[in-house]
């Protein structure tokens, strides 16, 4: 199935040729060529097959990162007949997300990709579309809801109750995913799946699978790139038609629920109640639009961006944890001050050890660690060029700029000689700018950064409140599960001991 590394076989089969505007534009702007432009094999075939046995043996990121330390921080590669440039430099990579927004975009591959089940929604498209999603989305994260630390605690406590208390295995990583999607269909819809408890409606528990056979499909899609045509799994498009189908219900719920209330209102004269509401996400979209197609677009879209993200920071972190018994002491001691209270939003905030543990597993294992933009005109990026990478690199209309944010968070140059280290206390003086971008950076930058911080506080702080001691049930080094985002290949097989057995 892992046909190929995310967004990597996007790539049209054409050769790339500046022509003599291009190579005008490059000769103005000071553009000096890559010292290494490689094509390993018939129209780089060879790297293409490399990388896709990478792939399917869970060592993506370290073939990427192997290329880099072969051919610097910023090359070209020719893959499948194209020129793509990869580039770790944090210069670069901040033109290209910030400095030079305007000149790049997400590329038509993704966004075909994706259309089944996000249609238009943010995380699909660029452009004025795009601008008019994130002017959607960004108001109704008002601070005082993300920061509500009500919403996680009646997840988090039906988690920590399906954690066996007498040291048996459990797999954290299934229940974080569990947890976050429980938590993230209440805060966006305004009911959850219940899927932790198996509470939930048949038609809840029948989104949960639809949802995730359409991601999966989705994180195909986005592989086979030019090959999308063919793709034709039936079992994927039904998916889609069912979780679409759910997520309108809300919608049509919501806009009818508005509806009754506006003919209230106009009737008796009595104040607008929608805000009184608990609060839910689509109820502040719905003030803003009553297109149902668009709201239902950007509910699946934000339930795509947020769930998976959230469970997979949480279950590596464990997956650390239960291997870094330093880690979890030193964390442990900074819960206790707590006693057995729920912490704050104030509070878990403060926590500093917890905020660099959570710094550190970013920066190890980011999420989303490998993305890809691409030129919509000519341009150039400030540095890669030339003999000693100093100069301006020329990006061609149409061309890839692919940045493996896994290999930049690993630069020795930036983070030591120990940079593979998991180590929490470097942040104490770290400040490593463009060059830690777990969230993305410039006007894409993630929208859910505190959501997803703080609910994981949230839960670290409450399960090592319940547990004083953690053990790995897992003889294997992390290996990592790329979909659209990452995970963990072997889950976080633990085993957690109760205060109260002690
Ligand atoms: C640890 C958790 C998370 C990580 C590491 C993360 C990371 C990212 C990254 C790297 C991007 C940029 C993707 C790209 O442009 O290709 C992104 C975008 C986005 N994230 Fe997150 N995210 C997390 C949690 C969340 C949560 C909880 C939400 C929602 C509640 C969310 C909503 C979004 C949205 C809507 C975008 C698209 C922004 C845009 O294109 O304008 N994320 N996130």
């Amino acid at each position: 199935m892992n046909l190929m590394p995310l967004y990597l076989s996007q790539i049209p089969f054409y050769v790339l040729l500046a022509g003599a505007a291009g190579r005008k534009y490059a000769h103005k702007n000071g553009c000096r060529p890559l010292l290494h432009s490689i094509s390993p094999g018939f129209l780089g075939l060879g790297m293409l097959k490399v990388m896709l046995t990478a792939a399917r043996e869970n060592r993506f990121l370290e073939c990427v990162r192997s290329y880099h330390r072969a051919y610097g921080q910023t090359f070209e590669a020719t893959i499948t007949g194209r020129a793509l440039i990869f580039t770790v430099e944090p210069r670069n990579i901040q033109t290209v997300l910030a400095d030079k927004f305007k000149d790049f975009e997400l590329g038509d591959y993704r966004k075909k990709a994706l259309l089944p089940l996000l249609g238009h929604g943010i995380f699909a498209s660029d452009g004025e579309t795009w601008q008019r999603s994130r002017a959607l989305l960004l108001p109704s994260f008002v601070p005082n809801q993300i920061t509500n630390v009500d919403l996680y605690e009646r997840h988090v406590a039906k988690l920590i109750e399906h954690i066996p208390s007498d040291g048996s295995m459990v797999d954290l990583q299934d229940l974080f995913f569990q947890m976050t999607l429980d938590s993230a269909t209440e805060f966006f819809f305004g009911e959850s799946v219940s899927s932790i408890t198996d509470a939930g409606s048949t038609s809840a528990s029948s989104f949960t699978d639809n949802f995730k056979i359409a991601q999966d499909g989705l994180a195909l899609r986005s592989r086979i790139g030019p090959l999308m045509p063919f793709y034709r799994d039936k079992r994927f498009f039904k998916a889609v038609v069912e979780a679409r189908r759910y997520a309108n219900m809300f919608v049509t719920k919501a806009i009818n629920h508005r509806a009754s209330l506006d003919r209230a209102e106009d009737n008796q004269k009595k104040p607008h109640k929608l805000a009184e509401k608990p609060y839910v996400f689509l109820y502040e979209l719905l003030k803003q639009t009553s297109n149902e197609t668009e709201l239902t677009d950007q509910l699946l879209n934000m339930l795509l961006a947020g769930r998976d993200t959230t469970a997979s920071l949480l279950s590596i972190t464990f997956f650390i944890l239960a291997r870094e018994p330093d880690v979890w002491n030193r964390l442990r001691a900074e819960v206790q001050k707590l006693g057995r209270r729920k912490p704050s939003y104030e509070e878990l905030h403060s926590m500093t050890y917890l905020t660099w543990v959570l710094n550190e597993t970013l920066r190890l294992y980011p999420i989303v660690p490998f993305n890809v933009r691409m030129a919509n005109k000519d341009t150039f990026l400030p540095v890669g060029g030339g003999p000693d990478g100093k100069y301006p690199v020329y990006v061609a209309k149409g061309q890839e700029v692919i940045y493996s944010v896994y290999t930049m968070h690993r630069l020795p140059e930036i983070f030591g000689s120990d940079a593979d280290v998991y180590r929490p206390e470097r942040w104490e003086t770290l400040k490593p700018g463009w060059a830690y971008l777990p969230f993305n950076g410039g006007p894409r930058i993630c929208i859910g950064q505190q959501f997803a911080l703080t609910e994981a506080s949230y839960a670290t702080v409450r399960i090592l409140q319940h547990f004083n001691a953690i053990e790995s049930r897992d003889l294997m080094p992390f290996q990592e599960r790329l979909t659209l985002t990452m995970a963990s290949y072997n889950g976080t097989k633990v085993a957690l001991t109760p205060v109260d057995a002690t």
